[in-house]
């Protein structure tokens, strides 16, 4: 059975991550795993909080009957009344258990929402850089996805996103705490987002995507998005916040301001069901209705933004300080990323080129690895800006 030619031009324009890849287990075979600094993966590398396996151990022994039936598509009721019940408490919206629903994480949530908002050829504003799998997301419903590009702190730039605004465009999907940027929103921001979608003449609804939410530094609280914007959808999953990227839990969140609230919920909760999804984890939806406020603590990851952003600023790097979120997204020292990717390669330094963000000449670290790797790590760094700069071996 062949395969779809979408599936297949898609798989070509990603395949620099399939490259990427192989070319680090290359350079691990010829050089050593020791040699080999690899900073592509955002994957939590802390353990999830003890608390939180011990409510999980909990449930599991409780053994509640019906813990593992078929359940309404939008999740236990308990549950979204647990969630309901907080997000009322934090925005003062009144929340029930009707604006939410539990899903496989926020890429789930992403898919289910827009697979009950998008006709074919409706527009999805996304913002550059972007989390890379936007773009499938949009195309797996038949919409189109319009790239708007930040500003110099990667910050939205209303008047362009204003200028990108057409008949058909449906959504505008945000991302705040940002990947790859670390950027995070703060209340004038989404306020002039709010006014931009209240001006637009016909109803266009902000997707805020906030997996990373609970990973902000400095004491940053981020505002909530639903407070200020009215024609709001968060997006929101566990796999940051808990470190549980595997366990798949996450939630839907409708404005309660929303008109057609009550018609969104239903179509979400049909294309939860029909997407294959059914229902997020049974299990994990008991447990983080019972952890509650439960989170990571991102003090480890504050102390590695600030250690790398450090030294690689001293070198001469240029990176936005990000404010939450586990990444850097320097400039990169040569117009052209992905040439100076293999540059960092030659250190054996691993990093994702900002061209696969949508934004070339910029490159994302991930910060969730070892310390004393990423110490390790700063001489080919320093090597490879020189080398860059033409005053260096290369
Ligand atoms: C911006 C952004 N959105 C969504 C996701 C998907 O997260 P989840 O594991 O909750 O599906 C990720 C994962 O890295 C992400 O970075």
């Amino acid at each position: 059975m062949g395969i779809a030619k979408t599936i297949a031009t898609n798989l070509e324009q990603s395949s620099w991550i399939r490259r990427m890849f192989e070319e680090g287990i290359r350079l691990k075979a010829e050089r050593g795993p020791e040699h080999v600094y690899d900073f592509t993966l955002g994957n939590p590398d802390v353990e999830p909080p003890a608390e939180v396996i011990a409510v999980l151990e909990r449930i599991v022994a409780r053994n509640r009957p019906r813990s593992h039936a078929y359940m309404p598509n939008a999740g236990f009721r308990e549950v979204r009344e647990a969630i309901a019940r907080k997000l009322a408490g934090r925005t003062g919206l009144p929340y029930t258990e009707d604006h939410i629903l539990m899903t496989a994480g926020a890429a789930g949530a992403i898919n289910v929402v827009l697979k009950a908002v998008l006709d074919p050829g409706d527009e999805v504003i996304v913002l550059a850089p972007y989390f890379a799998e936007y773009r499938f997301y949009i195309e797996n419903h038949g919409g189109v996805m319009a790239v708007v590009p930040t500003d110099d702190g990667f910050l939205p730039d209303t008047g362009k996103i204003r200028a990108a605004i057409t008949s058909r465009t449906k959504a505008i999907l945000i991302n705040t705490p940002n990947n790859p940027t670390g950027a995070v929103y703060g209340t004038g921001v989404l306020r002039s987002l709010n006014e931009l979608v209240e001006e637009a003449g016909h109803a266009i609804t902000i997707v805020s995507d906030e997996p990373y939410v609970a990973l902000t530094f400095d004491g940053v609280e981020p505002p909530e998005t639903a407070s200020i914007i009215s024609r709001s959808v968060v997006t929101y999953s566990w796999s940051k916040a808990l470190a549980i990227p595997g366990e798949r839990i996450g939630y839907i969140a409708i404005s309660p301001l929303l008109p057609e609230a009550v018609d969104l919920f239903n179509a979400c909760t049909f294309a939860n069901r029909v997407l294959g999804f059914v229902n997020a984890s049974a299990i994990w939806q008991l447990v983080v209705a019972e952890a509650g406020d439960v989170r990571v603590d991102a003090t480890p990851y504050q102390q590695k933004r600030d250690f790398l952003w450090d030294a690689l600023t001293r070198m001469g790097y240029e990176i936005v300080k990000p404010g939450g979120a586990f990444y850097l997204f320097p400039k990169s020292p040569l117009p052209d990323d992905v040439a100076f990717i293999r540059l960092l390669q030659k250190e054996g330094i691993l990093a994702v080129p900002g061209s696969g963000f949508g934004t070339p000449g910029y490159f994302r670290l991930s910060l969730t690895v070892p310390k004393e790797m990423m110490e390790r790590s700063l001489p080919g760094f320093e090597r490879a800006l020189r080398a860059a700069e033409g005053n260096g071996p290369s």
